[in-house]
């Protein structure tokens, strides 16, 4: 692991109390599940960010997604995570662990991410408010970048990134409205491997620091 790898991780350190208590909830969850059969009870936000940072190990891509879809958001909580700015989307930070990391982005029409991968981690996107368009992609050494498909989420689609995908997210400038979208990496995002569409270069990105920590 990069230097810049090991101080992006270790950035954040819950308290040992907080700790405890996120472990107790996730406990709970974990027990209910377990010993009954019925479906799992909705989250809050504020209960998926405590049970995020309650891991004691990576979750899988699919124990993210299934938190995900339990999880009911209510405006007034995501709002303390809301902004836009010119230029560049927008990262606000909500959780961050050693394990595992959740963010909140905000784009305007025609913002978008470069063409990355996760350089390890992998991740679940959750569409909020808004129109998100994806590109995947496909590299070869030899031949370089290519495209692969592209896909449309609106209000409240989940997808998922396994390794090793390749893509570019954002909010078309077609859309003609702001997009709103939640991000649960696990591990936390570390430095990331970009692409150009026909060449076979591979550059190294750092994400902007988040707007919000
Ligand atoms: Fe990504």
């Amino acid at each position: 692991m990069s230097s810049l790898d090991s101080a992006l991780r270790a950035e954040y350190k819950p308290s040992v109390s907080a700790v405890n208590q996120e472990a107790t909830l996730a406990a709970k969850l974990q027990h209910q599940n377990e010993t009954t059969s019925e479906p799992a009870r909705s989250l809050s936000f504020q209960d998926l960010a405590e049970v995020l940072l309650a891991q004691q190990s990576v979750p899988s891509l699919p124990e993210l997604e299934r938190l995900v879809a339990r999880t009911k958001i209510s405006p007034h909580e995501l709002h303390p995570y809301l902004g836009f700015k010119v230029g560049n989307y927008c990262r606000h930070r909500v959780v961050r662990n050693e394990f595992v990391e959740m963010l909140v982005l905000c784009w305007k029409p025609g913002q978008r991410t470069p063409i990355h991968d996760h350089n390890g981690s992998h991740g679940a996107v959750f569409v909020y408010e808004g129109i998100l368009w994806e590109t995947t992609f496909d590299y070869d050494a030899e031949t370089g970048l290519a495209y692969k498909a592209h896909r449309e989420l609106r209000d409240g689609g989940l997808t998922g990134s396994e390794l090793p995908d390749i893509h570019q997210i954002g909010n078309p400038d077609v859309s003609g409205r702001d997009l709103i979208t939640i991000h649960i990496y696990g591990p936390p995002l570390g430095v990331l491997k970009t692409y150009k569409l026909g060449s076979a270069t591979i550059d190294l990105y750092t994400p902007a620091d988040p707007d919000f920590l």
